[in-house]
This record gives structure tokens, sequence and C-alpha cells, in this order.
């Protein structure tokens, strides 16, 4: 089966050491296919170079987020969440691309350009029947928060702090979806407005699956492979004094 990667990405100093990154994880993975979909009204030449030299199959796509979320950020107490018309647009493509009479075998990864990857992830999700899931490392104020499994093997809940009694209580880096499944499921996508703060994944999910039929992958999700870092911004006070850096060095 090909996994499908769908990556929100957006300008900032450190978004090339970001994808520099990421793409070395996913250039040990075979039969991935890298949906990247830049937040912005055009395409970027940094990004499209980084793709064009990668050696991987790509899709390079951009959608600007609606604006409320970028000039209100978070004082707004709607605030759009990050990367969901990126996400959005990725299934569009999927399903505007994909023969949905004849589709692949494949499963469907949202993967954040911050988070860190185990390989082994990978070939954890590969085989997805309906949606898989597996904890995930520094969210929630936890050292990993993961879905709950009972001694048959299924999903009855979630152990975390916040707010167990979400319907799916998952960082979008903890599932996976089948491919048939996203295509069948034609209308499925995040919804951009009236979300509460982590209901994100819910929002998906709910169009997809029950919790019936989630299938704990990792070891009944015992091992962590994935975890939720975030990378600190890099100082450029100096920045302001002329001379010292050549503005058409990319970085
Ligand atoms: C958490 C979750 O892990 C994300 O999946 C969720 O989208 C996000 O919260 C949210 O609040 O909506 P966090 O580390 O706080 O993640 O978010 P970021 O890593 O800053 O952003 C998530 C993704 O969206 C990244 O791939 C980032 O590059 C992208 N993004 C972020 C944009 O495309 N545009 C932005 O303005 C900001
Ligand atoms: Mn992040």
């Amino acid at each position: 089966p090909v996994i499908y990667v769908i990556t929100p990405t957006y300008t900032r100093p450190v978004q090339k050491a970001e994808l520099v990154r990421l793409l070395n994880t996913f250039l040990h993975v075979v039969n991935l296919h890298w949906i990247v979909v830049e937040d912005s009204p055009r395409k970027t030449k940094l990004v499209a170079n980084l793709l064009e030299k990668a050696g991987l199959n790509f899709t390079h796509l951009n959608v600007e987020s609606p604006h409320s979320s970028k000039m209100l950020g978070s004082k707004l107490p709607f605030r759009t969440p990050r990367g969901t018309a990126q996400r959005n647009l990725g299934l569009r493509w999927l399903r505007e691309n994909i023969n949905s009479t004849n589709p692949p075998e494949g499963v469907v990864y949202f993967a954040d350009d911050d988070n860190t990857y185990a390989l082994e992830l990978f070939e954890e999700m590969r085989y997805t029947r309906t949606v898989a899931v597996w904890p995930v490392a520094f969210v929630g104020g936890l050292r990993y928060e993961s879905p709950k499994v009972d001694p048959e093997g299924k999903v009855v809940g979630w152990k975390t702090v916040f707010d167990p009694d979400r319907p799916f209580a998952i960082d979008m880096a903890g599932f996976a979806v089948n491919l048939q499944l996203i295509l069948k499921k034609s209308h499925a996508n995040f919804k951009l407005e009236g979300v509460k703060g982590g209901y994100q994944e819910t929002s998906l999910l709910n169009d997809l699956v029950t919790m019936d039929g989630l299938e704990p992958k990792a070891i009944n999700c015992t091992k962590i492979l994935v975890w939720h870092t975030r990378t600190e911004r890099p100082t450029l006070v100096n920045e302001g004094k002329q001379g010292f850096t050549d503005p058409d060095i990319e970085i």
C-alpha cells in the first residue's frame, strides 16, 4: 500500500530545516507520496526547489488560511486551527486525482512539519483497514497521550487529562485513515468554523468511523513512535544590523 502523507507548512526562518528533517525521514520509507500544502497565496521557490530535488513522489499545493486566524491569532476565541485548510486541500487532491473506481491500496496520514517520526511508524500504519491509532508523546501536558485499549485489543477510550470524553481524544499525529475510506466518504473533512480546541481531529474522524472501528497499532498502543516536538524560534536580533548576512542566501 501507498502511504499518502499530507503536510501543512508555512514560511518562517526554520521552515527549510523542518522540511529537510522530514524529507530525511520520508526518504527511508518505500511507497510514500508526500503532499505538501503551503499556507500561502502562492507556491514558494524554497519549497518547490526542495521538493524537485528531493527524489521522492510528491504533490505541491498551496492555500492561504482564512484571515481571521492570521490577523487575530490566539486572541480570537474561535481561532481557526492551524493547518486545517491545507489538510482539507490535500484530501480534495486525493479525491480528484485518484481513480475511485479502482483505487490503489493506501493510507492517509497527516504529518505536521515539526514533529518527529520513527521509521517503524510507517510500517505500523501501512496496513490500515479503517482508522489506525497509536500514542503520541508530548501532548496534553503528559509524557504521552494514548488510546485506552482493553485486553481484547479494542479501543475503549482515551488516556488523556484534557477532555477524555471527546469522541476522539487524539492528536493529529496519532492516527491514519484507509485511502478507500477517504474516497468513499467523499464529504469527510476538517471543519473550519465553530470547532472547539482539541476537537479538530474529532471533526474529521466523526465522519469516518466510530470507536468500534479503530485499530490500535504499536503493540496495542504501548510503543511511542511519534513525538509532538516543537521547534524553538531562533534568535535573529542582530539581523537588523546591515551587512552581516546575505538576504539572497536561502536558509
Ligand atoms: C497542534 C496539533 O498537533 C496540530 O495538528 C494542530 O493543527 C494545531 O495544534 C492547532 O492548533 O491547530 P502545534 O504544534 O500547536 O500543533 O501546531 P503547529 O505545529 O504550529 O501547526 C500545525 C501544522 O500547521 C504545521 O505543519 C504547521 O507548519 C502548519 N501551520 C501552522 C500552517 O500551515 N500555517 C500556520 O499559520 C501555522
Ligand atoms: Mn507542531
